[in-house]
């Protein structure tokens, strides 16, 4: 048997990982027939994980763990986990199920791509189990049958996304970028805050004329990731969906404004939110920011990025 039919072989227990997601910069542009909007967003995947396990089962089935509340959780065929798993024994022909233990860190509804990256880990993880073999592009396929962000979420480290923000394209990112994330109590369903920009849009469409029908990342950005500077990414964060979010959890306005005054280069809402990306100038600087709003009361933790995508990191 060779080093590659080996990797193919059916396993009994394999367990891959996969990171959550800061969106550097989100265009929207006009929505489109089938709900969804045109993008054009720079990804990272930063070092913040879910971890899901997969076990031979008759049946499919999912469990949650780890650090995050997961009781609001359906683990009905509606899961997203669940989702990937069967539409992956339907492209393969696979005809039995499969046990998934999942250790939720990525927050629910946090605008980090947790349900994607769940969706992400699983395909990876069932292909391994089964031994299906799918390429990397048949995953990707697959992924963005599951969610807008699922790709990246496989593909992983930075990347440039358009059309729903499925269509990727890696970008060159020198160095590591250090990240305090913020968390909220209450997620924010992304659906309303991207109804909330268009209403937005429609109220105010005399004063800001129509949405960018091609929208695209500018170039300082991508610029700022070839050379690693995190002081010119920082000038250059921006998100078209954060006024939304931010008409929708007002509290973030405080949040930006206390990380930005207690020695975060910049602030972003991350996606549609609610979290909150605050950009550092080093690791030093992310250890005193995180201090700082941990005093505060707030939930912060730290994150460096780019980091890979879902990876299996046990097979047995
Ligand atoms: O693909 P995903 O399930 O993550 O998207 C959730 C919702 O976010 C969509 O149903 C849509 O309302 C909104 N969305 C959008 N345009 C995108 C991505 C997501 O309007 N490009």
């Amino acid at each position: 048997m060779t080093a590659s039919d080996s990797l193919r072989s059916p396993a009994q227990d394999v367990v891959v990982r996969a990171p959550g997601k800061i969106n550097l910069f989100f265009a929207v542009g006009d929505l489109l027939d089938d709900g969804y909007h045109e993008v054009a967003s720079a990804y990272q995947a930063v070092s913040l994980f879910d971890e899901v396990r997969a076990r031979h089962a008759p049946d499919f089935g999912v469990t949650f763990t780890g650090s995050i509340d997961t009781s609001d959780l359906l683990t009905d065929g509606s899961n997203l986990a669940i989702r990937a798993a069967t539409l992956l024994a339907r492209t393969a022909d696979y005809r039995s199920g499969v046990a998934l233990q999942i250790e939720k860190n990525i927050p629910i509804a946090g605008g980090m791509g947790g349900g994607s990256a769940d969706a992400a880990a699983t395909l990876v993880a069932c292909d391994a189990l089964w031994g299906t073999g799918l390429s990397r592009d048949e995953l990707l396929g697959l992924a963005a049958e599951l969610g807008a962000d699922a790709p990246f979420a496989l593909l992983g480290g930075t990347a440039i996304g358009t059309g729903r923000g499925d269509q990727l394209s890696p970008a060159l990112a020198m160095g590591t970028f250090h990240w305090v994330l913020v968390y909220s109590a209450t997620g924010l369903s992304t659906p309303q805050v991207f109804a909330a920009l268009d209403e937005h849009r429609e109220r105010h469409a005399p004063d800001i004329g129509p949405a960018d029908p091609i929208p695209h990342v500018s170039v300082e950005v991508l610029q700022a990731l070839r050379a690693g500077d995190a002081h010119v990414l920082a000038a250059c964060l921006h998100n078209d969906l954060q006024a939304a979010a931010l008409t929708l959890d007002p509290s973030l306005a405080r949040v930006l404004e206390l990380g930005e005054r207690s020695g975060a280069l910049a602030g972003v809402v991350s996606g549609s939110g609610p979290t909150v990306a605050f950009l550092t100038a080093d690791a030093d600087s992310a250890l005193g920011l995180h201090v700082s709003l941990s005093a505060s009361g707030l939930h912060a933790v730290r994150a460096t990025g780019p980091v890979p995508g879902a990876r299996v990191i046990s097979r047995a």
